[in-house]
């Protein structure tokens, strides 16, 4: 476990060299990701963060976005509306952003949700909870990769259930489409495996980029997860890190793909994840494809 003590230490370490100087955030109009945004902004660097959030959360938002400027005069944090459950606000948002930066040192993904209601589908067909939490966070991720990429120590993170994977993924129904074939633990454990068979082929096809899966924790949930945006502990790029150095899901101690739990420990789930990634990674990566290429 990394002590609560260690994160502050280095998290008190982050500064203008060592913040993202861009940074994209993706459902921090609550949770997890408005936390670490608030915990970012209390270090005093210097950043340019976008903020992407359903009109809905617009007002309240607005208002938070005050706080912040308030604390930290160096950073800018600027409101980006999209409707991210669809997969073509979420293409129209990225580029946007891709008109106003050439380098994105940071993707954080926090949109979703448990789906404890019954199935319901966006107008592109797919089911709302899936869309959030795994299509349209590689779809963020697809489209901004050419800018990440440009960035010196790019760090791509999605907040879920990193680690927890199992080896049953249903992959004859991988949207969960079949009548009773959906649920929302059914749901949660099938999109945490999409999540790691995915980004664990982006991480290697884009070495450049360090990515990690976490599963969150709650109070700590902001400094942890700014630790993880910024310690060299993953991958060994960003602020200097003394410990144990984390180890990515091929079980390296080399950049990658980092399983990261709610106590800042790397959970390869080794047994399972090389499994999954045998039998299950083309079928899941080309299904994806075929969903994601009306908006790549
Ligand atoms: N594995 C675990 O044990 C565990 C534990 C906690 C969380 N998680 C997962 O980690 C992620 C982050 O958690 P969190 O606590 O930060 O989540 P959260 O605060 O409940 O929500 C995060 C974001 O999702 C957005 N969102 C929800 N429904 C939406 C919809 N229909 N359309 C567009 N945006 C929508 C919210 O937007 P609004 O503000 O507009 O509602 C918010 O920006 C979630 O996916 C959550 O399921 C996993």
């Amino acid at each position: 476990m990394v002590t609560y003590a260690e994160i502050q230490a280095s998290n008190a370490l982050i500064n203008d060299a060592t913040a993202p100087r861009v940074a994209v955030f993706v459902g921090a109009t609550s949770g997890i990701g408005k936390l670490t945004i608030k915990a970012f902004i209390a270090t005093g660097a210097s950043m340019r963060i976008y903020l992407i959030g359903r009109k809905s959360s617009e007002e309240r938002t607005n208002s938070f976005i005050q706080e912040l400027h308030a604390i930290n005069l160096k950073a800018e944090v600027i409101w980006t509306e999209g409707e991210i459950s669809l997969l073509a606000e979420t293409k129209r948002v990225c580029e946007v952003i891709k008109t106003k930066e050439p380098r994105i040192d940071l993707l954080f993904l926090t949109a979703g949700y448990t789906p404890f209601t019954s199935r319901r589908d966006t107008a592109e067909g797919l089911e709302i909870s899936q869309s959030l939490a795994y299509y349209s966070r590689m779809l963020f991720i697809l489209h901004l990769l050419p800018v990440l990429d440009a960035a010196e120590a790019p760090r791509v993170i999605s907040v879920l259930a990193g680690g927890l994977e199992r080896t049953s993924v249903d992959l004859d129904d991988i949207d969960l489409k079949k009548p009773g074939n959906f649920g929302p633990m059914k749901a949660q454990t099938q999109y945490t495996r999409l999540n790691t068979i995915t980004l664990g082929k982006l991480a290697v096809d884009n070495p450049n980029v360090t990515f990690i899966h976490s599963w969150p924790g709650d109070d700590e949930s902001g400094q942890r997860h700014l630790f993880q945006t910024t310690s060299a502990a993953f991958g060994g790029r960003g602020v200097p890190w003394n410990g144990k150095p984390g180890v990515n899901s091929l079980e390296k101690q080399a950049d990658g793909l980092f399983l990261v739990n709610y106590k800042c420990d790397c959970t390869p789930n080794a047994k399972v994840v090389s499994l999954l990634r045998e039998k299950a990674q083309e079928k899941i990566w080309d299904h994806s494809q075929e969903v994601l290429r009306p908006y790549l």
